[in-house]
């Protein structure tokens, strides 16, 4: 197999912090702990898109339960890091889930008001049971209370890039996760 090219926007990051391996190994892992915890039941999963795209596409493989996808679009922030009050979901789900055990996927619990919006809409419309995984959790930023049930990585109080997340829209194809260059940042923050 060819050599995979480096991206360019690497040479971007301040520092790595979870390396594409690393991201990959906690991935196995936690699709065994939510393949072990429901058992071949039927799982719908939503994804909140476009962040979580890369993170479901990958833990979507290692599941071993029957599944139906959906997405949610949900959005708060607008090209900073700063979040803009309430998180507008537009809800487009095409599935029924009135009586389903639903799985919500996001890349990243900052300060638990998404996933907060989100699990209550999901709730309103009946669903059987809603559990949630994310990538990562900056628990020290959280303003609503929310836990997640399944977390990839506990991370500092940054503004991280990467596998799927992004800063003013950039930077999500980089494999790793990391924190840019205060340059890159420059007049945003
Ligand atoms: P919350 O409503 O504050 O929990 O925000 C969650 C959403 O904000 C996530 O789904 C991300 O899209 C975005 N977000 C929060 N922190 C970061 C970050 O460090 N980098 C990129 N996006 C982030
Ligand atoms: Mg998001």
């Amino acid at each position: 197999m060819a050599k995979k090219k480096s991206i360019p926007e690497l040479k971007h990051l301040d520092h790595v912090l979870v390396t594409e391996a690393a991201i990959r190994r906690r991935i196995e892992a936690l699709a065994e702990k939510i393949n072990r915890d429901y058992q071949r039941r039927d799982l719908t999963v939503i994804a909140v898109v476009n962040g979580a795209l890369i993170f479901t596409a990958d833990l979507l493989r290692q599941l071993r339960t029957p599944l139906r996808l959906d997405c949610v679009r949900a959005s708060s922030y607008h090209s900073g890091t700063k979040s803009v009050g309430k998180p507008v979901v537009i809800d487009n789900l095409k599935l029924d889930i009135k009586g389903r055990h639903v799985l919500l996927v996001d890349d990243i619990l900052d300060t638990g008001k998404t996933l907060a919006a989100v699990k209550a809409l999901l709730l309103k419309k009946r669903a059987l049971s809603v559990k949630t995984c994310v990538l990562l959790d900056k628990k020290a930023r959280r303003v609503v209370p929310f836990e997640a049930e399944y977390v990839g990585f506990d991370i500092p109080n940054e503004f991280v890039v990467g596998y799927g997340l992004d800063f003013a829209e950039g930077y999500r194809n980089l494999p790793c996760i990391g924190v840019l260059k205060p340059k890159y940042y420059a007049g945003k923050l």
